[in-house]
Formats: structure tokens, sequence, C-alpha cells
């Protein structure tokens, strides 16, 4: 229910409720009544047994009748079921609340975190080395994420913490020195890097030495070797370009890269804090620093000098803080660097950072495919995001081609379709369990799937189309509700507690779950009540929830980025 609402309900009802309780702790316990018969909205009261020394049914009732004589104005019923109190309010007041609510400017968007600061680290990709569907996790339940925090009013910066440093680097500019003449570097940038990276693991394999140049490479990358830089810049540069594209087709955006290699120059100094602290200690001539627990110490530099992933990010974290003052810090990547995060959070807690609490590791699970084998990348095996992408849009185009021939844009419309079915098959998921990855399921246009919500909220639009009256700015003045309608209007006006929610817990499968939903509360108002009569009143009124489900889904789409086309 929308926040204003509970707002209204809690500032009424708080004095018949023991002193010493805030409105705000009343609005805390408002919830969905669990049988949808009874009310609009719920109360448990058996936190006040304790108090009050009764029995909660007893409690709810007694709170029911001094509620009731209150006579406040738009409550249709108040009623209590065993513990529970439950409002139901008059048609009227919802009808304007929603008319409030689908006039603000900005749909469901509150102002909570003002002046709060957020870094959001997703997406992040590994140099040379196509995007996989681990990636396309990262990127969209990252972006998700990003666009909830904004609909809470946080500022937010989106950080692209390139995977480009390393030893890795200095064995891919030894292949390419070595090799490049057998590759198009000139037409396939991309590909050939990829190629390159394949070969050089692939030949290492059969001759270990390679992995000594590489190392040796690395070594004289991290000195600042300025040819070699150079070189490394180069597979930088032709990595971005590949990404950007494919986030362009994702809506995925960050404010900032900052690459791993950008804190190079800063760990010789966070090593020497580590080191003040007398927290690092010597380990099979690597230094580390120990967990005090049965986790393996974090890796901070390895017997040859070299930096690690774990050190750069501890560099990166003081930088997260101290350079763009986050109040939050969070990282999104998959549940196989659980360690990895706990280790680097633990160290930071060691040097006395007290703000690590205000950093988070924001896991998922990973893609299940059926028989695709493992996943590696230096074998080439690995599932690339944008052979997916595609696969989906051509699929889309095939469905398209057999529904609706005659669409003009068809490319565009597929596009947007194929592209949000992958997307919302993903987001539609708690994020932390493993994905099923099914066609048939994604690309069900009439069951559980992103086509079924955009193709609801293109329905809308079609009847909008279709109609002689205008869409009316205010909602009509016969608010009387028929059960459908009413059904409707209470899902529209969950909107707002959605987003919260999903923000509160980092779950974007909420909103995806509440535009399901949403999608069959209108889909049984459209079979059970006319829009387009000969009463031009209901029809109005009628119009005008088509409307609104219109406007509500086209924003919860965008929150988990996804388009909603004119057609399709
Ligand atoms: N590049 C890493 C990967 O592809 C993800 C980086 C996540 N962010 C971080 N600060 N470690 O797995």
């Amino acid at each position: 229910m929308k926040l204003q609402i509970k707002e209204k309900l809690a500032s009424e009802i708080l004095k018949v409720f023991p002193e010493g309780l805030t409105r705000t702790q009343l609005m805390a316990l408002f919830e969905k009544p669990k049988n949808e018969k009874h009310g609009h909205l719920s109360m448990p009261v058996f936190f006040l047994a304790a108090t009050l020394k009764k029995a909660p049914p007893i409690i709810a009732k007694d709170l029911c009748e001094k509620i009731s004589e209150l006579g406040i104005t738009f409550l249709d019923e108040v009623t209590s079921v065993s513990g529970f109190i439950n409002f139901k309010f008059k048609s009227h007041f919802l009808a304007d609340e929603l008319e409030q609510f689908i006039k603000a400017g900005a749909i469901g968007l509150t102002k909570k975190g003002e002046a709060k600061k957020m870094v959001i680290d997703y997406g992040s990709p590994n140099v040379a080395k196509p995007m996989n569907v681990g990636h396309l996790r990262a990127s969209v339940i990252g972006q998700a994420l990003r666009n909830l925090a904004e609909s809470q009013g946080y500022e937010v910066v989106g950080l692209n913490h390139l995977g480009d440093w390393g030893v890795q680097f200095g064995k891919l500019v030894w292949a390419y020195q070595n090799w490049k003449q057998d590759y198009d570097f000139e037409n396939q940038p991309f590909k050939s890097l990829f190629n390159i990276y394949v070969r050089f693991h692939a030949e290492a394999e059969k001759n270990p030495e390679l992995n000594e140049f590489g190392a040796a490479k690395f070594r004289e990358l991290e000195a600042g070797d300025p040819e070699i830089l150079e070189i490394w810049k180069l597979f930088v540069d032709m990595s971005l370009v590949e990404y950007d594209k494919i986030w362009a087709r994702l809506g995925v955006k960050h404010d900032l890269v900052r690459g791993e290699s950008f804190y190079s120059d800063q760990l010789d100094d966070l090593i020497d804090k580590i080191k003040e602290a007398g927290l690092l200690e010597k380990s099979e001539g690597a230094f580390v620093v120990s967990m005090d627990d049965d986790r393996p110490p974090c890796l901070i530099q390895k017997s040859d000098g070299a930096s690690l992933y774990a050190t750069r990010d501890l560099a990166s974290a003081i930088y997260r803080k101290e350079v763009l003052g986050c109040d939050l810090n969070v990282y999104v990547t998959g549940v196989d660097q659980k360690l990895h995060f706990s280790q680097v959070f633990t160290v930071l807690e060691k040097m006395n950072y007290d703000w690590v609490s205000e950093c988070s590791h924001i896991m998922f699970g990973m893609y299940r495919f059926k028989d695709s084998g493992k996943m590696s990348t230096r074998k080439g095996r690995a599932i690339f995001l944008e052979d997916i992408l595609n696969q989906s849009v051509e699929k889309v185009k095939g469905i398209i081609q057999e529904k609706n021939p005659d669409l003009k844009n068809i490319e565009e419309v597929a596009e947007i379709v194929g592209v949000g079915a992958i997307i919302f098959n993903d987001l539609a998921n708690d994020r932390i369990k493993d994905v099923d990855f099914e066609w048939d399921k994604i690309l069900n246009f009439s069951g559980n799937s992103g086509p079924y919500v955009q193709y609801t909220a293109v329905r809308c639009k079609s009847i909008m189309r279709k109609s002689t009256i205008p869409v009316p700015e205010r909602f009509p003045s016969m608010p009387q509700f028929e059960e459908a309608e009413l059904d409707l209007v209470l899902r529209l006006l969950n909107y707002e507690t959605t987003l919260g929610e999903a923000f509160k817990h980092s779950k974007p499968n909420y909103v995806a779950a509440y535009l399901l939903e949403l999608c069959q509360s209108y889909n049984s108002f459209y079979n059970k009540c006319k829009v387009l009569s000969d009463d031009p009143r209901l029809t109005q009124k009628r119009l005008y929830l088509v409307d609104a489900t219109q406007k509500v889904i086209t924003e919860g789409l965008k929150i988990l980025n996804i388009k909603t086309p004119e057609q399709m």
C-alpha cells in the first residue's frame, strides 16, 4: 500500500494505542492481509500482548472498537480477526489516492535516501574476455539495484571495476608481441584478442615456460614500462568498445570506469599501512593477512612482489570511501566471490576502518543450462552473453512474424522483447538462487515472462488507441468499484512499497513478482469489465484504470531496465 495511505491511517489511529508508540512504529506494522477478503490493510497486535497482559484476539477486538468510535472519514470498515486488525478504505478515498499517485511526475519515487550516496560496482568484466552469463547477472542485477536506489532518492555512482590488471596481462602482452601477425587485429580486434588469450593458455599447458615469460612481462607492466603499457592500453580500449555495445543493448550504464589498474600506484602505500598496523605476515614467501578463523588468509602480495585481486579491492574500497565519499558501498558479483569479499572486509575491519559496515556484497547464483558442460573462458567454452541476446532476438522475431506479420518495425520490437525476455528471466529469479535457462519459459508470451508483461502493457495501449473518448486527466467521480476494479486499484497502490521493499532487501525479483501480479489482476479486470462501453462515464473510469496500469507496468519495467514497445 502507498506510503501516504499508511501515514494517514497511522496518524489517525495512533491515539488509541498505548502511549510511547510512534507513528513510524505503527506504519512498520501494516501488512497485506493474509486473506484479501478481510480488508485492504492489516495489522497484527501480538506485540502488545506483554504490555497489556491480554490475549491478542482480545486486544485486537478492543482496539477495533476504539478505532470505529473515532469515525475516521476515509475508513469503510474496521474488523478484527484472531489477533489482527483489518482496515477497509472507502472507494472514493482509494480513487483519490490513485489519482495523486498517477499524477505525480515520477510514479513511485520517494525521497527517503536523499543526500545519501551509494557507490555500486556492477558488470565489471575482465579485459580480453567476452562477457559471459555471469556478467549478464552482474550487469542487470546491478543496474536494477541502482535504479531502485535512485527511486528511493539516493545519489548513485555506478562503477565499472574493470578487470584490467594482473599477471594475465603480462601473458597477453607476451602473446601479442609474439603472435599478433597470425590474427586480424585490424578488422576483428576483440575476437583476435580473445583468440590469442585462448591460444596462450593452450600452449602454456604444453610449455609451462610461457607462464614465466608472462609473469616477467607483468612485472615490467607494473614497473610502468611505456611500450608495454601502450600495448596493454590497446587491450583495454578494444574490450571497452565491445562491452559498451552489449551494455547499450541491456540499458546498463556506469558513471566511472575504475579498473583494477587504477589502483596500481596506491598499492605500496596500502601495503605499508597494513604492515604498520602489524597485520602483514609472511607465508611461503608471500605476504598475507590472517583471518583468525577457519578462512584461509587474504593474499596481499605474491613472492615476486606482484599485487593480487584482493590487494586492488582493498585500495578500491578505501578510494570509494575517502575519495568518492560513499555512505553505502555495494559489490554485485557471483556467490563464488563470497570468500574473497569476506576476506577483504575483514582486512578493512582489522585496519580499523569502521565504515566497513557500509560495505556489502550482493551475491547471486549461477546459470544452469542443460548439457552445456562446465564453463571456462580459458578453454573458450564459456556461454557468451552476446550470443544469447542474439538468439533471443531471432526467436522473438520468428514468434512475431507468426503472430503479427503486419507489424512494421519488427526488428526494433524483436530487440526490445528479445533482450527484455532475457533480463526479466534473470531478475524474476531470487538472485541468490541459480537460474534455469529454458527458452520455452523465457519466451512464453502467456506465461510468467518478460514478453507477457510487455504484452499486457501493449494491450492497454491498444485499448486507448481504439477508444473514441480520451483518457480523463482526473479520476471520474464515480468511484464505486466492482470487485475486479478494486483489486486492480489496490494492486496499483502497492507499487511504491514494492520498490521500497525491493531496495531494502536488494531484491529486484520483488518488482518482477509485483508486475506479474499486476498483469494478472489487470487481465481478470479486463475479462470481467468491459472497458469501452456505451456509458461514457463508465468508459472514462475504466480507461483511467487501463492507462494507470500501462503507466505502472512501464515504470516497473524501467526499474528492471526493460523497455516497453508500442505494439508487438
Ligand atoms: N572482474 C570480476 C569478475 O569478472 C568482477 C569484479 C567485481 N568487483 C570487484 N570490486 N571485485 O569476476
